[in-house]
This record gives structure tokens, C-alpha cells and sequence, in this order.
């Protein structure tokens, strides 16, 4: 048969095939790893893998590279983070260096509601330059697919700017973007009262987000001095009601019940997770629900405590990892997330593989990427390393070499 491209002697080529579902505990160990593996993509999708000297048997491939000596993998899928902002605050790094904690500075005026000044008074050209930049890093890093979160507008007319921007860049850029809405991420100024301004997230925004289409998920901070449990749930049953699916940041920094509230609610994703206790872990495995782990965000805020993955994967729940990119946890690179993860959560290297693609997958409802699944897009990298082992292992350069997003090379 002709086809357009097969990438052969691949040293190792991680498919990630298996359920249409995210892998849970021991599961994610398995990455359906072909040893001198083959690749065959035809009009952008996958159309078959397998061991090289059988592929080549059945195959005749138009483009044909060696991959000797490589890693072939499902290109990187971040599931949390927050592209569509405006400005930087790298002098509160500096106070935090000096013992601020992220709370404090909050409270300052700083954080998020300094963004949000510096995002309400962009323009949604402006913002678009600002997440091209950002999003040509990712896909250097081999991200072909992210999560996007408003959140930085808070007032209905920014947050219709920055989702208009997202879904604006999903189509003008090769890396692909799924929407979410996050009005509830911080009270705006012009609000005194919490439980008044989730009124105005669910009568007056929501409404609109949801009839221009313009996000597939709901997210809201569930944090002690943010919002309550009782609030964020009134905001997700509304959501929910609107034909949105839900997503909780929960447990960051305190444990107020969000996530096994979000959970009951039938959330997809429960993000965050450095304070869930043994009990909670144990609720959410027995759900569908993925947890997203952050472990850039207590590295930039210089906290000894990350997020129990090894607890959570014993206990059988389905863990993804993602970069939490915004302007307090600045990376685009997913390969700097996976060395944290293994060094700080003790993670395997195979287990951080799955959490960054067919589990990321999952977690923003995607299953035509992050595997490489016969009839998915043909999203893939190849890396310059001969075994998944040095994904951690050689840390703070990039590793890939190429990346292809619907089987063309775009890296
Ligand atoms: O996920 N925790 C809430 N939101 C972001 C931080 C946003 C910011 O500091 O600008 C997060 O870490
Ligand atoms: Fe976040």
C-alpha cells in the first residue's frame, strides 16, 4: 500500500495505544512501546504501527526517515494553562525570593489582579502576538496540543477577548487549543462580595460564553480567601446545565473539599492536587476524573510540597501532567515538567510519558490526540535520545529533534 510517510527503525516508538479512556495507577507504566518500531502516516493521520521489518513489508511510503538511535512519541499534550495574558511579573519572583508568599503578594494587589489590569488593557491583536510567541515555544518543546484558560479578564467584555483570541490562535497556529472558561479565577476589583460576583459569572457571562461557543470546559479556583466550595459548586452545577464540561483548581494551596466536590459533579479534571489528603485520593480514584499535576508551580513558589503522585497512582487514579503556564510559573516546555515530576513525585519516566500525552488527552476530552491510535491525527516527535529514560535524565535542553502535527513537519 502507498502512503505518504513512514518513520522506521525508530529505537523506541511509544504509540500509548490501549483504552479510550485515560490510563489509571499501574496502567500508565505501559506506553505500548514498539522496539525498532515503524510509523505510517497517510493523509494526516496514523494508519498503522508496528515492528519495522513487518511494516516495510506491507508499506511503500512516498517520504521514508531512519529514526535510528531515536525516540519516536505522541507529540505533548498540556492540559492546564493560562496562554492568554498580558505583561510579566518577574520582580515578584524577586519578593518571593526574599519570603513572600504567593498569598501575600496577592493580597498586595499583585498576582493575579495585576494581570488582569495589564490583560484588560491589551488589545486582543496584542494578546494574540503575546500567545504566538508563547505557543511557537511550545511547539518547539514538542507541544502539539494545549488547554487555554481565560481568566485574567474576569469582566465579561476581556473574557470574551481572550477566549475570542484562543479560538482565534487554535485555527492561525499548527499547535492545536482547547478553551476554557475561568471567569471564577480571582474576585475583580470592582466586586466586593464573592458569592455576588459568582451571580454574575452565571447570569450574565456564562450565558454569553456558552451561546458564541466559544469554551468547551469551565474552570474556577477553589481556595480558601478565593472561592468557597459552596461557591465554585453553584458556579459548575450552572456550567454544567450550559453544556460545559467541568474543571476544578483544587487543593493548591489549602484543602477546602474541592476536589472530591468536583468530582460528585462529574468533573473531567481536578488540577492542582498538592494538598489532597489519603481519603480524598482514595474518592477520586474510584471516579473517572483525571488529576492534573503542577509540579512547576511549587518549584517557582520555592515550596518544599508537591503533589502526591506515587500515593495517587498506587491508589489506582489517573494522573496527567501539565505546565500551568502563566506569569507566576512561567515554561512552555512539557520536558521540564516531566524532569519535576520524576526527580520531585518520583514519577517513572513511562508514567510521566502517558500523564503528558494519552492521559493529558484525556483530560480535556481529546481522543483523536496524545496516542499514536490508528485514525488519530499523526501528532508526533521525534527525540533525540535512544530510550525514554533520558527524557528526565538529560534535563534542561531540548530534546527534540521534529515535530509533525497532522503528519506534516512543523519543527
Ligand atoms: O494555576 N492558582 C491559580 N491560578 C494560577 C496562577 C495565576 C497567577 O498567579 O497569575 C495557577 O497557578
Ligand atoms: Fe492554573
Amino acid at each position: 500500500m502507498k502512503v505518504d510517510l513512514i518513520v522506521k527503525r525508530c529505537a523506541e516508538l511509544h504509540t500509548l495505544k490501549g483504552p479510550e479512556r485515560a490510563r489509571k495507577g499501574e496502567e500508565m507504566k505501559d506506553t505500548a512501546v514498539v522496539k525498532d518500531g515503524a510509523l505510517v502516516v497517510d493523509d494526516g493521520i496514523v494508519i498503522d504501527t508496528g515492528p519495522t521489518n513487518e511494516i516495510m513489508n506491507g508499506y511503500e511510503g512516498d517520504k521514508v526517515i531512519d529514526a535510528s538511535d531515536k525516540t519516536v512519541i505522541p507529540g505533548f499534550v498540556d492540559p492546564h494553562t493560562h496562554l492568554a495574558f498580558a505583561g510579566s511579573r518577574e520582580d515578584e519572583l524577586v519578593k518571593k525570593i526574599e519570603g513572600k508568599t504567593y498569598m501575600q503578594i496577592l493580597e498586595e494587589g499583585g498576582g493575579i489582579l495585576r494581570t488582569v489590569r495589564q490583560t484588560r488593557e491589551a488589545s486582543k491583536d496584542e494578546i494574540k502576538v503575546e500567545m504566538k510567541r508563547r505557543m511557537d515555544v511550545m511547539l518547539q518543546y514538542g507541544t502539539t496540543t494545549a488547554e487555554a484558560k481565560s481568566g485574567y479578564g474576569l469582566d465579561l467584555e476581556t473574557e470574551v477577548k481572550c477566549l475570542e483570541a484562543i479560538n482565534e490562535m487554535d485555527k492561525e497556529h499548527p499547535m492545536k487549543l482547547v478553551p476554557t472558561y475561568m471567569g471564577a479565577h480571582s474576585l475583580p476589583p470592582e466586586f466586593d462580595d464573592q458569592s455576588d460576583y459568582i451571580d454574575y459569572c452565571c447570569e450574565s457571562a456564562m450565558p454569553v460564553i456558552a451561546k458564541k461557543e466559544l469554551a468547551k470546559f469551565c474552570d474556577v479556583f477553589c481556595e480558601k480567601g478565593v472561592f468557597t466550595s459552596g461557591e465554585s459548586r453553584r458556579l459548575l452545577i450552572k456550567a454544567a446545565e450550559l453544556g460545559f464540561g467541568l474543571k476544578v483548581h483544587a487543593d493548591e494551596i489549602e484543602n477546602i473539599g474541592c476536589s472530591t466536590m468536583a468530582s460528585e459533579l462529574g468533573a473531567i479534571s481536578c488540577e492542582h492536587l498538592v494538598k489532597t489528603s489519603d481519603e480524598d485520593i482514595k474518592e477520586l480514584a474510584k471516579k473517572e476524573v483525571v488529576g492534573i499535576l503542577l509540579p512547576g508551580t511549587p518549584f517557582m513558589l520555592m515550596e518544599d510540597e508537591y503533589s502526591p503522585a506515587r500515593k495517587m497512582i498506587n491508589e489506582g487514579m489517573a494522573v496527567a501532567l501539565a505546565t500551568d503556564l502563566n506569569p507566576n510559573c512561567w515554561t512552555e516546555s512539557m520536558q521540564m515538567i516531566i524532569t519535576l515530576a520524576c526527580l520531585q513525585m518520583k514519577m517513572l519516566p513511562e508514567e510521566a510519558l502517558c500523564a503528558s500525552t494519552k492521559n493529558a488527552a484525556m483530560a480535556i476530552d481529546r481522543d483523536d490526540v496524545g496516542s499514536l491510535e490508528k485514525g488519530n491525527c499523526a501528532d508526533f516527535l521525534i527525540l533525540d535520545i535512544p530510550n525514554i529514560m533520558h527524557l528526565p535524565y538529560h534535563f534542561g535542553i531540548n530534546l527534540v529533534e521534529e515535530v509533525y502535527v497532522n503528519g506534516v513537519k512543523v519543527q
